[in-house]
């Protein structure tokens, strides 16, 4: 029996998720003793995976692809900001049932002004996707207060109904009709077109010298992305290590009642992926 803090993450592929690092890290730091661990879960066998791992004493979970948009249903209350993205990404035991939480674009928002230096306020900004990545970032910019979202998707119809749902600062465009844009001052790519593509290609128009592009993924799925922003022009790239790293200290601060400094870890996982991404 074991008197520490059961926590653990759910999704499929998860064997090489960050998550489990980032919290003992998170817990080192504050001196909280936890055990953090990847669950590999298909959405088939998510029901019976959190059941077993709740019945063995877990307290919290994070969830990953391609769980977040099933986690609502094995939720007996789900915040606000969770069902208005429709995923969850942060589950809190609460007597003998689950809460549902998502901290992913409050993540996002935070590495934006921590780490990149860029406050959404007032500005143009410009999301490539409309899946539930993008769904969480639209609304956190809406939050944020941008002047302008416009949105495009390879289907089209659900950068519209994802307009729709965010309201009049937001309007869907066609990929086709990005080369008569104008430069934004933020582009966010949250589509999955990276993840084993070799390259990424869009009107070059949409970017500028000043114009911040943001990749949700990181490492060898970001790059495609952020070489053609290079190539563009932009000055100023990211990848959504920040933004993995971010979210799951919401998630720690939810949990534990504080929050991690995370410029150690940052720093830490930042060289980690330097040196794996050199030595490839
Ligand atoms: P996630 O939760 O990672 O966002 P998702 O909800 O399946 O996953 O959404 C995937 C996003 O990547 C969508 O915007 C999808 O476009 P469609 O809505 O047209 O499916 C986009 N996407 C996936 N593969 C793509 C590709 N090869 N080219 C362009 N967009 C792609």
């Amino acid at each position: 029996m074991t008197s520490r803090l059961q926590f653990a993450v759910f999704g499929q592929p998860i064997a090489h998720s960050l998550s489990p690092r980032i919290h003992a890290m998170f817990g080192a730091q504050l001196g909280i003793a936890l055990d953090y661990r990847a669950i590999e879960s298909s959405r088939d066998d998510f029901t019976r995976a959190l059941d077993a791992f709740a019945c063995e004493g877990g307290v919290g979970a994070n969830v990953t692809l391609p769980l977040k948009q099933d986690a609502a249903a094995h939720c007996s209350s789900v915040s606000a900001r969770a069902r208005r993205c429709g995923s969850v990404n942060t589950l809190i035991r609460d007597g003998k049932s689950w809460r549902g939480d998502s901290t992913d674009g409050s993540g996002f928002l935070r590495d934006l002004a921590e780490h990149q230096a860029f406050e959404p306020h007032g500005h143009r900004c410009l999301l490539l996707g409309a899946g539930g990545a993008a769904r969480a970032v639209a609304f956190a910019l809406a939050d944020a207060d941008v002047a302008h979202l416009a949105i495009a998707n390879r289907t089209h119809e659900r950068a519209r109904a994802l307009a729709a749902a965010i309201g009049v600062k937001a309007q869907a465009i066609g990929w086709s009709d990005l080369a008569a844009a104008d430069p934004f001052d933020l582009v966010v790519h949250a589509t999955a077109a990276g993840h084993g593509a070799a390259k990424f290609n869009a009107p070059t128009p949409i970017v500028g010298t000043q114009t911040l592009c943001y990749d949700l993924s990181y490492g060898r799925a970001a790059a495609p992305f952020l070489r053609w922003a290079r190539a563009a022009g932009a000055l100023r790239t990211a990848d959504g290590l920040g933004m993995l790293i971010e979210q799951a200290a919401d998630a720690f601060a939810i949990w534990h009642g504080r929050r991690p400094d995370t410029g150690p870890i940052h720093a830490a996982l930042r060289h980690e992926l330097a040196a794996s991404l050199g030595g490839a």
